[in-house]
């Protein structure tokens, strides 16, 4: 069976088809087209600015994407903003009508957590989930396919936003995650100790609005120069790294699981991949980095797993979703 994903959350147009055989999944195709340089010259996503660029993008990036037949049409239906998922909602509905397929609604944050099944089929239940986007920071834990709670999240900012706000003050390029994730490799961690917010609490969740307070106050006494800028870097990215992998791990350990998972856009950190590779005593999965970041096939492999088909009379998106 072949289900073609569709992904028009954020600011990513996507589309891609996964295949999958034997309980082993394939990756047909997978078409991210990304409108970041628009909003590298705003500094953050402008809603309205992304979803008319996702209307020009969505046929062409489907078009491209079919490099086979489909059974299915898979769908993220939230959580998201709302001009942008209608972007790819409406779509799949119309494809569904016109070529009678049945389509899946998906959810985003789930769809990060599907990512790995494209690499990898011998992913061992329980597992510990840690969805880190720009909109989400979500630990869950994973019993089997049907049974997913939902442990602790942030309660302001989200991982992936802490990197763009900090980035922003920085003068960096948008987005963020990756802009200070360049400039760590050149600044000392060990410069500025900034918090580590809610590490040692009792819950499974998250703060991050007070590190970029904490930055702001230093980028007011200091000029913005090179080595400056590469200090306060690599010291915000092992402050939100520590607190992460620390998180993780206690989760991990609780629960007495077979496997962590990982997804979403800062999962492509390679400071975060590396360490939960030396620190995880369990198994650790983590997509390549291009499957990491919002894309259609991480949605299309979510479906086989979650496969309950519904109407195109009755799909509708849904900004507001949770994990469970
Ligand atoms: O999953 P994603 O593509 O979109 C959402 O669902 O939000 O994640 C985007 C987020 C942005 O905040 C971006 O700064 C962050 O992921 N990000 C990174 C890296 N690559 C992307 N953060 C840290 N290091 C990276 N290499
Ligand atoms: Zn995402």
């Amino acid at each position: 069976m072949k289900v073609l994903g569709i992904e028009t959350s954020c600011d990513e147009t996507s589309a891609g088809i996964v295949e999958e055989k034997d309980g082993k999944l394939r990756l047909l195709s997978n078409i991210v087209s990304s409108s970041i340089s628009l909003h590298a010259k705003t500094g953050g996503i402008i809603p309205e600015t992304a979803a008319r660029e996702q209307i020009k993008y969505i046929i062409p990036v489907i078009e491209e994407s079919l490099v086979s037949d489909f059974d299915a049409i898979a769908v993220t239906v939230g959580p998201g903003l709302l001009g942008s998922l209608l972007v790819g909602v409406e779509t799949a509905r119309t494809l569904s009508y016109v070529f009678k397929k049945p389509i899946i609604p998906v959810n985003h944050l789930i769809g990060h957590i599907y990512a790995n099944w494209i690499e990898s089929s011998e992913i061992k239940f329980p597992a510990i989930g840690l969805v880190v986007s720009g909109g989400h920071t979500n630990l869950v834990l994973i019993k089997n396919h049907k049974y997913l709670t939902w442990l602790g999240g942030t309660r302001d900012d989200a991982a992936g936003e802490a990197f763009d706000k900090i980035g922003r003050l920085l003068g960096l390029p948008y987005p963020g995650g990756p802009s200070i994730e360049k400039r760590s490799l050149d600044g000392d961690g060990k410069k500025f100790n900034f918090p580590r917010p809610m590490i040692d609490s009792d819950d499974f969740d998250f703060s991050f609005s007070g590190l970029k307070t904490a930055v702001l106050r230093e980028v007011k006494n200091n000029n913005l120069n090179t080595e400056f800028v590469n200090n306060i870097s690599a010291s915000v990215q092992k402050a939100v790294v520590d607190v992460l992998v620390n998180k993780t791990l206690k989760a991990a350990k609780q629960y007495d699981v077979e496997s962590i998972i990982l997804g979403g856009g800062v999962a492509a950190n390679q400071k975060l991949r590396n360490e939960l590779k030396e620190k995880s005593a369990v198994e650790l999965f983590i997509p390549s980095k291009s499957l990491c970041t919002d894309n259609g096939a991480m949605i299309a492999a979510a479906a086989f797993f979650n496969y309950k088909a519904a109407s195109w009379q009755n799909l509708s998106a849904n900004p507001q979703l949770h994990f469970a």
